[in-house]
């Protein structure tokens, strides 16, 4: 093997990523998939859009573009933050292949080596995957029933300030249904968040790769929204709303720090696929988002309520969780003697898997906990899965049924 990049001894693959090959088993019920639901992508509306994609927009869908993204897109975008209660406009957005990407354009603009990240503890594999190469040191916060502990940041920060030059550089949330906990952020912590990246002058990375699908009560403003200092950076995505595999996101930031970003995303693919782009916006015409989310939101909610209620009766076991009022995920808690890897292998003997909740810690922490992930599945599927679950849990505790 030739002579490498040192990052090279840094990156792993991402054991999230392995997962699906396990996934795809015949007969295995997955409540571990952080991906939407397949019988609910809009395959009609899709085609119907890409078709109108190459009849009303070649060879515009099919050139080389602007980095930034195509125009009617960014605006469609910029209307549709008002939901966020964001007010901006088309040239605050830039085009990206999906929220992943812009974690890793995150790391390019905002690390360099040794620079300190804060994030949730337990937080999102993948922004680990996606900053690991710009060899950060993680700083990770363990979180309240609340969500992101935000006094515990202020004071990591205040703490920090006191050295010269200072580490922290950044701080990344899930203010909506975090994955992996499913907890949301209140409205105060959010103001207090975007009051933090002005006073101390840092990124405030916003994910808000589930903000739509909130299953009761109004949505709530997003941190971005209470920005003023432009340092805030939110990130918003077409996976969960239309399907993964078009790879759509977006991020708004203010316009100093914007810049950097697509002079980021040019060197590393000059843009976005132009032909999704190009199909995304043909398939928002005539308000079809609204429907859509309508009807994602009626499904997610029964099959939340599905799971929940089958957490809440199955198990020989005391289990504790905090209800997801999103998303995808509920983070269930076990007590000290339900190891969380031994169950993951004994959920697979019994033809079912959910994570383990120590994949989703950078070092301690979800030894007895996993998260289960209802999104991909109908109800009576998830009731068999958590019924199965409990089968596994019983093996450990050496309980024949
Ligand atoms: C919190 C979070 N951020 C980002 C992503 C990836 O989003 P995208 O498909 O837009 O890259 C996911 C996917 O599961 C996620 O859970």
């Amino acid at each position: 093997m030739p002579a490498l990049a040192h990052r090279t001894r840094v990156i792993q693959r991402s054991r999230l990523h392995e997962m699906h090959r396990l996934l795809g088993q015949p007969g295995l019920i997955s409540l571990a998939n952080g991906a939407p639901a397949v019988d609910l992508y809009p395959l009609g509306r899709i085609e119907r859009a890409f078709a109108a994609a190459l009849a009303n927009h070649s060879p515009v869908a099919l050139n080389y573009s602007l980095t930034e993204g195509f125009e009617p897109l960014r605006e469609w975008i910029a209307l549709k933050m008002r939901d966020a209660s964001i007010e901006c406009t088309a040239a605050d957005v830039l085009i990206t292949n999906g929220i992943q990407q812009a974690l890793d354009l995150t790391g390019r603009v905002a690390l360099d080596r040794g620079d300190h990240v804060i994030v949730d503890d337990p937080t999102y594999p993948g922004l680990v995957d996606a900053l690991t190469a710009f060899e950060p040191r993680f700083h990770p916060i363990p979180m309240t029933d609340n969500g992101t502990d935000v006094e515990r940041i202020r004071s990591a920060i205040a703490r920090d300030r006191k050295n010269r030059p200072f580490r922290i550089k950044m701080v990344y949330v899930i203010p909506n249904f975090h994955n992996p906990t499913g907890k949301t952020m209140s409205v105060a912590d959010r103001k207090a968040l975007a009051a933090l990246a002005e006073e101390y002058n840092l990124l405030v990375v916003e994910d808000d790769a589930y903000g739509d699908l909130r299953y009761e009560a109004e949505r709530l403003p997003s941190i971005k929204s209470f920005d003023r200092s432009g340092n805030v950076v939110y990130l918003g995505s077409f996976s969960k709303i239309l399907a993964p595999g078009i790879r759509l996101g977006w991020v708004i930031t203010g316009r100093r720090v914007l810049e950097q970003y697509v002079r980021a995303k040019q060197a590393a693919d000059l843009h976005t696929s132009q032909l999704s782009q190009v199909a995304a916006y043909e398939a928002a015409q005539d308000c079809f988002f609204e429907g859509h989310i309508a009807r994602l939101v009626t499904e997610y909610r029964q099959r939340r309520d599905a799971l929940v209620a089958s957490i809440e009766t199955a198990f020989s076991v005391e289990t504790c969780f905090v209800f997801p009022q999103g998303g995808f995920f509920v983070w269930v808690d076990f007590p000290p003697v339900i190891a969380a890897e031994a169950l993951f292998e004994a959920a697979i003997q019994q033809r079912t898997v959910c994570l383990p909740g120590t994949w989703f810690h950078l070092r301690r922490g979800g030894e007895h906990a996993v998260r289960i992930s209802y999104s991909g599945a109908t109800p009576a599927t998830l009731a068999e899965g958590v019924r199965r679950l409990a089968v596994a849990v019983d093996t450990l505790l050496g309980i024949s049924r």
